[in-house]
């Protein structure tokens, strides 16, 4: 049978105690994507046709996972067998049935199809994937027989269910396997809870296989990484990492240079072009996407942002922002969402910028607030340059012309329009238009009071 007309099973209703959580364990986030959304991609890209995913009750992972999973619910978290018994309705008896984990998130698509390689060239009920570790506690051990099948698989997460020798095993089961359909039925039904834990395990249908005079083959993995489970903080922090280190390598083999991968942190779907260049202690989170000829950092954090071929952010915090191609942002700028650095804009330091849209080489150098406005190609506000833009609950639009210069300590009260090549006198608070080419200016007229000084120390004299 090919792998199109296999079935994956993944598990996923467990409490996750050991994770100490409000949330449930496979919802934890792994690299801007929640943990259970790994196994069901790589189970898609192996060309698995139907995936299951078992959830508790409450549904808590219903319009988490990616489109097409289907889930079963396992009404109490009995036991892993129990999961698997869930999703009984979808086991066709004829079916090749998968049966993953939704806390073991590394797996990979190639793995999944050297299983099921492994498995039909193998000719037995059921394979389990193994692998062997130097510190394998906490795993299930495989317990093979002389001719190398899997007599049984002996749990260890508490003790009582294995004997000290058996604990010395060190090749230990990944929580995946494929199984022939109908068999795996007749075996879930076998299945008690006579254990330390008294539940359902999964791992008990070898032995109830056995009895059914079913064999039970082993598919030694040698890539463990991909099979690591997760069922503490610990574990989430080592997978991390791992995840982290593979889509570093894969952007820097497509051409991107991290200048220090080991502080840097880039989500599973973010995209970077060739050429650009990601400096220290950069967060690229989300649907974060970056053009060719970049530089990025040290230091900037970009969520959902988009930004065009070479453009610079230093020391910034971009939000669901555009930056366009040689645009430049930072040191110290906040760009918020909805706002568009045009071509060659700049968004200098203590700037910040909200539903705003900045045309092509205009400047915001230093320290201004500017939220709901247009500004014109080539305009340049001068620091300070703030848009009033909110009353009493109204946001209210700023309109800036191009080539405008506003000069320092220019408050824009909004709703406002500066025509094309206008400009604003220091210190001023505009709050009707200013034409085209026009100077607002709203400051009062200074006063010099002469001999002030004087005047102030003969008072004081005079005590
Ligand atoms: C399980 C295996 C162990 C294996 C290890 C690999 C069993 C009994 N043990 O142990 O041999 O080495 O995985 O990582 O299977 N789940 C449910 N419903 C439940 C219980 C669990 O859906 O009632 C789900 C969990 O959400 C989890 C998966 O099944 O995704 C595995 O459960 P977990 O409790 O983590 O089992 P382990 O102790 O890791
Ligand atoms: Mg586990």
């Amino acid at each position: 049978m090919e792998p199109a007309s296999a079935t994956a099973i993944i598990l996923a209703a467990g409490q996750g105690t050991r994770m100490r959580s409000r949330t449930p364990k496979v919802l934890h986030d792994l690299c801007g994507q929640p943990m259970i959304a790994w196994p069901v991609n790589a189970a898609r890209a192996a060309e698995i046709e139907r995936i299951v995913v078992v959830d508790g009750p409450d549904r808590a992972l219903d319009g988490q996972l990616p489109q097409g999973t289907q889930i079963a619910v396992q009404e109490r978290p009995l036991g892993t067998a129990d999961a698997a018994r869930a999703a009984a309705a979808h086991i066709g008896a004829g079916d090749q049935v998968v049966v993953m984990s939704g806390d073991a998130p590394l797996v990979s698509a190639a793995l999944l199809a050297g299983l099921l390689r492994a498995h039909r060239a193998g000719g037995a009920a059921a394979t389990v994937a193994t692998f062997e570790l130097e510190d394998p506690s906490g795993y299930g051990r495989i317990v093979r027989a002389a001719d190398g099948t899997v007599r049984r698989i002996v749990e260890t997460k508490v003790a009582g269910d294995a004997t000290p020798e058996q604990l010395a095993i060190r090749e230990v089961n990944a929580g995946l396997y494929v199984f022939d359909g109908a068999p795996l039925l007749d075996a879930l039904s076998r299945v008690g809870t006579a254990n330390a834990q008294g539940e359902y395990y999964l791992t008990e249908v070898v032995v109830a296989l056995g009895e059914l005079g079913a064999t039970v083959g082993a598919h030694l993995v040698a890539e463990r990484d991909q099979l690591l489970g997760v069922n503490d903080r610990v574990q989430l922090a080592q997978v991390r990492a791992i995840a982290q280190a593979q889509i570093l390598e894969a952007h820097m083999r497509a051409g991107v240079s991290f200048e220090q991968p080991a502080g840097t942190l880039v989500d599973v779907g973010v995209q970077i072009g060739a050429d650009t260049v990601i400096e220290p202690g950069c967060c690229l989170r989300g649907r974060t996407q970056i053009g060719e000829g970049c530089r990025v950092g040290p230091h900037a954090t970009l969520i959902d942002a988009t930004v065009h071929d070479d453009a610079r952010i230093v020391h910034s915090y971009v939000v669901q922002a555009e930056v366009g191609p040689s645009a430049n942002v930072g040191p110290f700028s906040y760009l918020r969402p909805g706002t568009v650095l045009r071509e060659r804009a700049k968004a200098g330091t203590f700037v910040e910028i909200k539903n705003s849209d900045i045309g092509p080489g205009a400047k915001v150098p230093h320290l201004s607030y500017i939220g709901d406005a247009d500004v014109g190609e080539g305009a340049n506000l001068g620091a300070s340059t703030i848009t009033a833009n909110y009353d009493r609950g109204v946001k209210s639009r700023t309109v800036i012309g191009r080539r405008v210069h506003t000069s320092v300590d220019t408050t824009l009260v909004a709703p406002v329009t500066l025509g094309d090549d206008a400009y604003t006198g220091a210190g001023s608070v505009i709050n009707e238009d200013v034409p085209e080419g026009a100077l607002g200016i709203s400051r009062p007229p200074q006063v010099n009071v002469e001999g002030f000084a004087a005047r102030r120390a003969a008072e004081g004299a005079r005590g």
